[in-house]
């Protein structure tokens, strides 16, 4: 994809934009307002906004740079806002500190851009520091018999759960980092580039691995990626960041009809058709009718 900065943002109005304050909280996970974050003087958001609907697989795009990883990171309560307000399952982020109040962090798993695996902890081990943080009194046992089913559940072996993260293919430690986000059962789960690094078919199996579980567990998916197969065949919708701000959102061929350079130059470019025709070759034209008149 191409990393350029993007030009020519249409005003806030041209947008998909974010929904109105006036609609039901609850149909939200997360709610961001008017959000800004700058490092010193270099602002990365300026009044961004951005709803994620309970239930969703939302993707979430944008050259590099544009503080993908930093919103995720402000969501989280990692990252302490200069303004706005940002509320996670009802619940506020920006007014409450993220790490004195245990008990909404226990209902997101992470996944980070690095995998961040503790790699002188076992895979299960690794899957047991948030049981162990969050539920103290739980024994060995059971801990140990949570942590495994977590691993088989990402499609890991029960070999795979006694391996140290270097053991491991780059494929199997974004599993087990998976494995580990779902430590807790969480409502909400964070995957920042979960595919980066994988080889297609690698990250094709890990695309239906998230798709399986948020049917299954009933997941809402707040995913940051640049892999383009993987927003045509899971996100309900894309947000689009540029400009430091959430310039639009919608699915993709409603994000096609809109005239920005940025998100024709993505979608549109030679490796944005070649997985949108990939996607309609799988599975018809129906949902891409907008985007596939235009490749
Ligand atoms: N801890 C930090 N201190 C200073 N600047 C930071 C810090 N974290 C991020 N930044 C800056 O904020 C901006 C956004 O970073 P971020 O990591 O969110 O980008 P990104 O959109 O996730 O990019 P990529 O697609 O490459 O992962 C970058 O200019 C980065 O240098
Ligand atoms: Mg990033």
């Amino acid at each position: 994809m191409s990393e350029s900065d993007p030009s020519g943002a249409p005003a806030a109005d041209t947008a998909i934009a974010p929904a109105a304050g006036s609609t039901d909280a609850g149909e939200f996970a997360i709610r961001v307002r008017d959000l800004c974050n700058a490092f010193g003087t270099h602002v990365v958001h300026e009044n961004l906004d951005l709803d994620v609907r309970r239930g969703e697989i939302l993707g979430v795009v944008g050259g590099s740079g544009t503080g993908k990883s930093v919103l995720m990171r402000a969501i989280i309560g990692l990252q302490i806002p200069e303004s706005g307000s940002i509320e996670v399952l009802g619940q506020s982020i920006t007014e409450a500190r993220v790490d004195a109040d245990i008990s909404i962090r226990s209902r997101w798993g992470v996944l980070f851009q690095g995998g961040a695996l503790f790699s002188t902890l076992s895979v299960g081990e690794n899957v047991e520091v948030p049981l162990r943080e969050f539920y103290p009194d739980i024994g060995d046992d059971l801990l140990s018999e949570i942590a495994r089913y977590k691993v088989l559940l990402t499609g890991l072996s029960d070999e795979a759960g006694a391996k140290f993260p270097s053991e491991l293919s780059g494929g199997m430690r974004k599993r087990a980092g998976l494995a580990r986000a779902l430590a807790l059962d969480p409502e909400l789960l964070f995957l920042d580039e979960p595919t980066a690094g994988l080889d297609p078919i690698g990250a094709a199996a890990f695309d239906q691995l998230i798709l399986g579980l948020q049917h299954t567990l009933g997941l809402t998916v707040f995913l940051i990626t640049h892999d383009l197969d993987t927003l045509h065949e899971i996100c309900d919708r894309v947000a689009v960041i540029a400009d430091k701000r959430v310039i639009a959102v919608g699915t993709i061929p409603e994000l096609l009809a809109l005239d920005h350079p940025w998100i024709q130059e993505y979608f549109s470019g030679p490796r944005g058709r070649a997985a949108m025709a990939a996607h309609v070759a799988d599975h018809g034209m129906a949902d891409t009718a907008v985007s596939a008149e235009r490749a």
